[in-house]
């Protein structure tokens, strides 16, 4: 150790992994033991490690690496854009700003007639969204008068939220509440009310004890009667979704599902909102997965790999919602808000989804990713299920494939199971990172990985798989 006497402002005396592991607050775990592993540099889907080593990461740095790390064209438009604007407020105008605002209103479901508010997470994005349906629910009823409605919708107004059980929306307390996820235990009863959670469109695990193709949608009918039985248009502002379930299992509905909640919200003139914030930018083979299903979203929110490496997310909302704020503000804002340099950065990665033709490169790359993990799931009886779109796939892992019992109950979010077994096997024998807290195995690269190294990821996931057949009952 150095003299701290000797050491100069700003120099540490400790090795910066260190300094980390005691100063950082390190999200969602205890603060003792946090081990922080030590990186001197990134490149494509690899992070290089102070101990020497180069790790795959099949999370894609939290889903937000779509393009791999240090793309050399995304980080030339940023110091580009670094040398003439960074940040300025929304009382100025600057071209990535601008430009990236009217791209995302064309490339998005829906006509172009549409605006886009910046945040910097996904968290900032899905707020404005909750935030401008209640409000566009608030201004409908009070241009209607109040003379005109019955007593009991006199107040306060259709402020009622509809999710599932299976989402996660982020960590703010709006994004919080509107989640399923097991993390918002941790807040309760400090989270906001007039949230009400639906149950999932999870063939695998039907909660209604259905078989899909013969089950009439139930999970989409059940939204129905909720919104019916919560008080109608007068009493439910929005249906908040993920298109395809990404933190609670990845799990895409059958197709029939998105354009009967579609048609259940026009019914009742209650916004959708989709969050594309995990599956947005092309992860599932489309530009936003919400393709898939062929429906246009009220509000729709991005995030992660929108900033390719900047922190940004935009909610985009359709001329229905906007209009709302012609003449009555927009009452929400975030500094930093439309940050030219995050936008340039968006654009750039855009131009490359496009020159790369990196869509139809996901289908195919998804395709063969999908039918090697099929081969697995014949090979390991631990899998109950395997599941995904494009290059967005995880597989389920099951104790018993009679009962379907899981490794890791619902209850046990940060629980050691089995996966944390064969996370941390990935990590030291094969160099490979996935995340341990995750219901099954995630396999969700960088769009940019290749065939060869798909390869090397199933492999040392069929060995890594061998833990979870040990331990079956
Ligand atoms: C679907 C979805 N929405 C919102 C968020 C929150 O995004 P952020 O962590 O950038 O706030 C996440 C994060 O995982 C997410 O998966």
């Amino acid at each position: 150790m150095n003299n701290p006497a000797n050491q100069r402002p700003g120099e540490s005396c400790d090795s910066f992994v260190e300094v980390q592991s005691k100063h950082l607050m390190q999200c969602w775990g205890a603060q003792r033991g946090y081990a922080p592993v030590g990186v001197t540099r990134t490149e494509g889907c690899w992070i290089h490690t102070t101990d020497g080593r180069k790790v795959f990461d099949l999370r894609s740095a939290h889903e937000c690496n779509n393009l791999g790390f240090c793309h050399p064209k995304v980080l030339a438009a940023m110091r580009e854009q670094m040398e003439k604007v960074v940040y300025v407020t929304d009382d100025f105008a600057t071209a990535p700003t601008a430009e990236l605002a009217r791209t995302l209103a064309q490339i998005t479901p829906g006509d172009d007639n549409k605006r886009v508010w910046f945040a910097q997470s996904g968290a900032g994005a899905v707020e404005a969204a909750l935030k401008a349906a209640r409000f566009y629910k608030y201004r409908q009823m009070t241009e209607r008068g109040r003379d005109n409605l019955a007593p009991e919708m006199h107040y306060p107004y259709p402020y009622k939220i509809i999710s599932r059980y299976r989402s996660w929306h982020g960590s703010s307390t709006g994004a919080l509440s509107v989640g399923g996820d097991p993390r918002r235990w941790f807040a309760e009863p400090m989270t906001v009310p007039g949230v009400l959670h639906a149950p999932d469109a999870y063939c695998y695990r039907c909660p209604f004890g259905r078989t899909y193709p013969d089950c009439s949608i139930e999970c989409a009918e059940y939204i129905d009667q909720m919104i019916e039985l919560e008080g109608g248009s007068n009493k439910v502002a929005a249906v908040i979704v993920e298109p395809v379930v990404g933190s609670n299992g990845i799990i895409p509905p059958p197709p029939e599902y998105f354009p009967r909640l579609r048609e259940i919200c026009d019914a009742w003139d209650v916004v959708l909102i989709v969050d594309e914030t995990m599956t947005g930018l092309g992860r599932t083979g489309k530009m936003f997965a919400i393709e898939h299903y062929g429906i246009v979203p009220d509000i729709m929110v991005m995030g992660k790999a929108l900033g390719v490496y900047c922190p940004l997310a935009a909610t985009v909302f359709s001329r229905k919602i906007s209009e709302t704020f012609d003449d009555c503000a927009f009452a929400h804002g975030q500094s930093f808000s439309g940050h030219a340099l995050g936008c340039a950065a968006a654009l750039a990665s855009l131009k490359v989804i496009e020159e790369d033709n990196l869509l139809d490169q996901v289908v195919e790359k998804g395709r063969y990713l999908g039918q090697r993990l099929e081969q697995l799931c014949r090979a390991h009886k631990s899998i109950g299920d395997v599941r995904g779109l494009g290059l967005f796939w995880t597989l389920e892992l099951i104790k018993d494939p009679k009962t379907r019992e899981s490794f890791r109950k619902h209850t046990q979010k940060y629980a050691r199971t089995v996966v944390t077994d064969i996370a941390e096997f990935l990590l030291q024998k094969k160099n490979i990172y996935i995340p341990a807290d995750k219901f099954g195995i995630w396999v969700v690269p960088p769009l940019v990985v290749t065939r060869e190294e798909i390869d090397y990821l199933v492999d040392a996931i069929d060995e890594g798989l061998s833990l979870a057949d040990r331990q079956m009952a």
